[in-house]
């Protein structure tokens, strides 16, 4: 059914692994460009042997435009799925150069290499980060990009106001800009998972952690939020519901212009709920305690998804449950991410 094959960029990080696996099970060739910088080659071992599909893989850099030149070169291209990037907020802030010269710069050689290519449709990882501290919820993608307030949330407002550029001067391009919220879970044989190195940034790594014995107890930034609990309130999405967002957009992309959609639930948990949500499933104390806010951290957001329903047939499926039972599963199964597979080879049952 397809033209050519799907280019993903950091294919073998969290988000980028889930959706090669829905790709390849949706019937896609994938063609995986990561410089392995924060993933795992086993990721994609794992996604081939879950589907039973062989997939290209190429160890290089999205900066780098000979590597990239030779890859349109070899392959058929049809889109891009464009992940490969820096996430950490906490680290952006420390060194801003390296955030600006991966998302920015690598987005910008990365279309350059496409425009030679003769490639013009790409989905592009945004963040819900780039409405800002000040937009009203549900955020809805008629609302105008806001002040971002670390050098991470405005890596990705540059990126997306490039692509809005690009898309205005050359009518070839087709471009979707995915904001993301608080992707969660693991892929339901507990192949497949988030694999943070180091201290987790996030919440339900570092409750999964805590769950599996690796780290004592969380510390809740915050308890004195204006919510009903008094922790902060997200809208946290199943990675498997959102990499099934990303196949739903490739179908929109014969379409040029700029789609703009948030992929979420348009729902929101406080910080409680979920450690309560997650104790509850895992049959595991979650031991806690309250420290202060994290700065930058805004009180509640989520997603009005129906944009993505109306316009892609796209909406969040899994419910709390699933997203708690199958983080669980990829923890019980991997204490120690995909490195359990050297360390701890009996433990992968
Ligand atoms: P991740 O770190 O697991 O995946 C990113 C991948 O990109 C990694 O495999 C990494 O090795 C690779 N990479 C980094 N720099 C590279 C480079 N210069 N060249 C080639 N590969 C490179 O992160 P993720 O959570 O899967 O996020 C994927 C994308 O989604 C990122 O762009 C991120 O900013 C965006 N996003 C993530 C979230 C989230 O909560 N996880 C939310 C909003 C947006
Ligand atoms: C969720 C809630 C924390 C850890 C971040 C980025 C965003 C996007 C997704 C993308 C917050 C609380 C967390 C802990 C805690 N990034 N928390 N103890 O901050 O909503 O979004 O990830 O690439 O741009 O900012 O997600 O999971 O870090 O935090 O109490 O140890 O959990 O304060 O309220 P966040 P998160």
């Amino acid at each position: 059914m397809q033209q050519g094959k799907i280019l993903v960029t950091g294919g073998a990080g969290y988000i980028g692994s889930h959706t090669a696996l829905a790709l390849l099970e949706a019937g896609y060739e994938v063609v995986v460009l990561d410089s392995l910088v924060n993933a795992s080659r086993e990721a994609l071992r794992r996604v081939e042997q879950i589907t039973g599909r062989a997939l290209t893989f190429i160890e290089g850099d999205v900066r780098d435009r000979v590597c990239l030149d030779r890859l349109f070169s070899e392959h058929p291209i049809h889109a891009v799925i464009h992940f490969a990037g820096l996430k950490a907020v906490g680290e952006s802030v420390a060194q801003p150069l390296a955030y600006y010269d991966t998302n920015v710069n690598g987005s910008l050689t990365l279309c350059q290499a496409m425009q030679q290519a003769g490639v013009f449709r790409l989905v592009f990882s945004s963040s819900a980060t780039v409405y800002g501290p000040n937009a009203p919820v549900p955020y809805h993608e008629s609302m105008p990009r806001g002040r971002t307030s670390n050098p991470y949330g405005t890596s990705k407002a540059m990126v997306e106001q490039a692509l809005e550029d690009l898309v205005n001067a050359d009518g070839r391009w087709s471009v979707s800009l995915l904001r993301y919220f608080n992707p969660i879970g693991a892929h339901p044989s507990g192949k497949l998972g988030e694999d943070p190195q180091g201290i987790p940034n996030n919440l339900l790594p570092y409750i999964a952690q805590v769950a599996v014995g690796r780290r004592p107890s969380l510390t809740v930034f915050g308890n004195d939020y204006a919510t009903a609990d008094g922790t902060c309130v997200r809208d946290y999405l199943h990675v498997m519901d959102l990499a099934e967002g990303h196949v739903s957009a490739l179908g929109r992309l014969h379409e040029p212009g700029t789609h703009v959609y948030n992929l979420g639930t348009g729902q929101g948990l406080s910080v409680l709920e979920v450690v309560e949500a997650f104790a509850r499933i895992s049959e595991r104390p979650i031991p806690y305690h309250f420290a202060s806010r994290r700065e930058g951290d805004l009180a509640a957001f989520w997603a009005d998804p129906q944009k993505a329903q109306r316009e892609l047939g796209w909406r969040a499926r899994r419910g709390l449950g699933e997203m708690m039972a199958d983080t669980w599963r990829w923890q019980r199964q991997n204490p120690n991410g995909y490195r359990s597979e050297i360390n701890t080879p009996s433990q992968g049952t």
